[in-house]
């Protein structure tokens, strides 16, 4: 029996930090063997937020190679860049035929921006029907993601429904995969660790860099457990071991610090240096990319195939 499908798209945005790992990058590599995995970088999707292409160019090799450094194995998975597969904003298109204003104007990111009085670009209107596209274009049975993104797999699963009471059966509805253990991994400032608000200990950080930022982590706490420093801490140490040395080191707040250094810097180097081997050789690294586009390609174009049909503009 062939394997259900799996896709996951992982916006080039910046460094990995370690709350994407433990809750989501982490998560998707131990999924390789059970599904057939589409690991994408939403590339077009990334064009709402960064607009210097040095930059854009930087953050998908950096996407690339962090996967690869976490283990992704491209024999078993397949990573390629949306902005490889046309096919993408081609299908978003004819969404964009089906579904109206009102019902986009619901979406969580788009009431966010409005209510932040930010400006709204079409782009980021439209974001979630492209994402729509990125799903429904592979006859994706699960998308892995966190509670922000669930929200989107659900307008994914509407416009599946939309198109085939309109044109017939054709796309699979997805099944958004709430992956587990999410819970939220606090930044050094103690609010959500995220790249926006600049509080992250990167994935691959050296070890001056662990130190410093560990160094700076918000410690007001009440009672005697510093509790940013304890809720990181027990993604690298089982809590069992935890409890007992937090219950030791009572208060001594740098020494539990220098604890936390220690297990982390263990955990981190040796993904570092598999990192930087992996980066040494930026061919390589293209090649899995273009391989993956091209192979992720074949099932994009045989899906548009029949969409073409089925909407009527295919003529020969
Ligand atoms: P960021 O907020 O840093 O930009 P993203 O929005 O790119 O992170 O998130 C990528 C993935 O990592 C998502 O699945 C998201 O749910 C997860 N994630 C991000 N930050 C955290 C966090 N602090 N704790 C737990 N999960 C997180
Ligand atoms: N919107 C996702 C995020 O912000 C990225 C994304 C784009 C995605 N297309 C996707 C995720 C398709 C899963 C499936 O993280």
């Amino acid at each position: 029996m062939s394997k259900k499908i799996l896709l996951s798209g992982v916006k080039p945005s910046g460094r990995a930090h370690i709350g994407n790992y433990f809750a989501a990058m982490r998560q998707f590599i131990a999924l390789q063997n059970e599904y057939q995995c589409f690991f994408f970088i939403p590339d077009y999707h990334a064009l709402t937020t960064v607009q210097n292409a040095e930059e854009l160019r930087q953050n998908i090799l950096d996407v690339a190679i962090d996967y690869l450094a976490i283990g992704l194995d491209s024999q078993k998975a397949l990573l390629y860049k949306q902005s490889d597969i046309p096919e993408h904003p081609e299908l978003a298109w004819i969404f964009e035929c089906l579904i109206t204003v009102p019902y986009l104007e619901r979406a969580h990111a788009y009431k966010d921006a409005v209510a932040k009085k930010k400006e709204v670009s079409v782009g980021l209107f439209n974001y979630p029907v492209l994402m729509a596209a990125d799903i429904l274009i592979y006859d994706t049975d699960v998308v892995p993601v966190g509670a922000d993104q669930k929200q989107h797999v659900e307008i994914a699963r509407d416009i599946a429904e939309k198109f085939n009471r309109i044109y017939g059966e054709t796309f699979k509805l997805p099944e958004p995969y709430i992956m587990k253990n999410v819970a939220v991994v606090p930044g050094i400032d103690g609010q959500k660790m995220s790249k926006s608000y600049g509080n992250t200990i990167p994935l691959f950080a050296e070890d001056s860099e662990i130190e410093k930022l560990v160094m700076s982590i918000v410690t007001d706490s009440s009672g005697g457990v510093p509790k940013n420093v304890y809720e990181i801490h027990k993604l690298f140490r089982p809590e069992s071991e935890l409890v007992k040395l937090y219950k030791n080191k009572e208060g001594k707040y740098k020494e539990l610090k220098d604890a936390l250094i220690a297990d982390m810097k263990e955990f981190i180097s040796p993904l570092r240096e598999k990192r930087k081997t992996i980066a040494s050789d930026t061919s390589a690294v293209l090649k899995i990319l273009k391989d993956g586009g091209e192979q992720a390609r074949v099932f994009a174009r045989a899906k548009m195939d029949i969409v073409r049909e089925k909407i009527g503009v295919k003529l020969y």
